[in-house]
């Protein structure tokens, strides 16, 4: 009898040692196959403590552009499972948040017919959120590509927060190069223009990177908008804009349902 292959993708969360799912561990312990691409090397060694036969997606540093990587990554998720293997693949933080490739090799799997599922994971927005003490909702808040948010321009409110991610990669297709200094900083010189345009510019943001290690704090680093353009950055920092104070309740809307706070901040 033919062996129908499936894939079930998961996600390694910031901190894997403590943010991996039960439903993640079950599915990596499970697989006939688990791959993962995840390069810290915290990760690895949880994904490897319970699969020791787990294989790295590869990710090289030699030019290629990023789309062509996860192109990569696809196939190889793809053709395993083609093959009749249940496969599992890691990616980090939640698979489905800023993530292409899994998406991706959803699509692939489920339109050749065969199972192919996502399971939730944490993201670098759930650590935010709890290591800046921030409540996405009350005041709203919108989650954006940095290089999406200035070469797509949108109309932005400041009174709706903003999260920004890959403020590093700003304008590079490219994997990340820490070493260029000129990219980065022309980038953060743009974006730190563009959001003068929405923020006053002593508006205070929050340069952030949730922790991979056990015992090490997150980054929360007040910067002025104005001053972006010098900020130091990594790879994996993201930005936070907070929101300038609400709107006043709309009168007229709130009496007509007999809303309580008119007149104050809708609670
Ligand atoms: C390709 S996305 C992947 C996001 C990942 N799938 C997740 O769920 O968090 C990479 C971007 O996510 C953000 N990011 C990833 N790790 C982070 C961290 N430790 N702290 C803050 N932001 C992070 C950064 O903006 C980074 O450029």
């Amino acid at each position: 009898m033919d062996k129908r292959g499936m894939l079930l993708i998961v996600g390694a969360g910031i901190r894997t040692d403590s943010q991996l799912t039960r439903e993640a561990e079950k599915a990596i312990v499970a697989a006939d196959k688990v791959l993962f691409a995840a390069q810290d090397p915290w990760a690895v060694r949880v994904i490897r403590a319970l699969r020791a036969d787990a294989e790295s997606l590869s990710y090289p540093h030699d030019g290629r552009p990023r789309r062509q990587i996860y192109e990569e990554m696809v196939e190889r998720i793809v053709v395993e499972v083609l093959q009749g293997q249940k496969v599992c693949a890691v990616f980090y933080g939640h698979p489905g948040v800023l993530a292409d490739a899994p998406h991706e090799a959803i699509r692939r799997v489920a339109g050749a017919g065969l199972v192919a599922r996502m399971c939730p994971g944490v993201s670098f927005l759930d650590c935010l959120f709890a290591d800046l003490g921030v409540d996405p909702v009350r005041q709203g808040c919108t989650v954006l590509e940095a290089s999406d948010f200035l070469f797509r321009p949108r109309r932005l409110d400041p009174r709706v927060s903003l999260v920004l991610s890959q403020i590093s990669q700003i304008g590079n297709s490219g994997v990340f190069d820490a070493e260029d200094h000129d990219r980065i900083t022309r980038g953060l010189s743009l974006l730190s223009e563009v959001l003068c345009e929405s923020w006053p510019g002593d508006h205070e943001a929050i340069l952030y990177e949730a922790s991979f290690m056990p015992g090490t704090p997150p980054r929360r680093e007040p910067v002025a908008v104005r001053d972006l353009g010098s900020a130091a950055v990594s790879e994996v920092s993201s930005l936070w804009v907070p929101a300038l104070p609400p709107p006043a309740v709309d009168r007229r809307r709130a009496a007509r349902l007999g809303w309580p706070g008119a007149g104050r901040t809708a609670a």
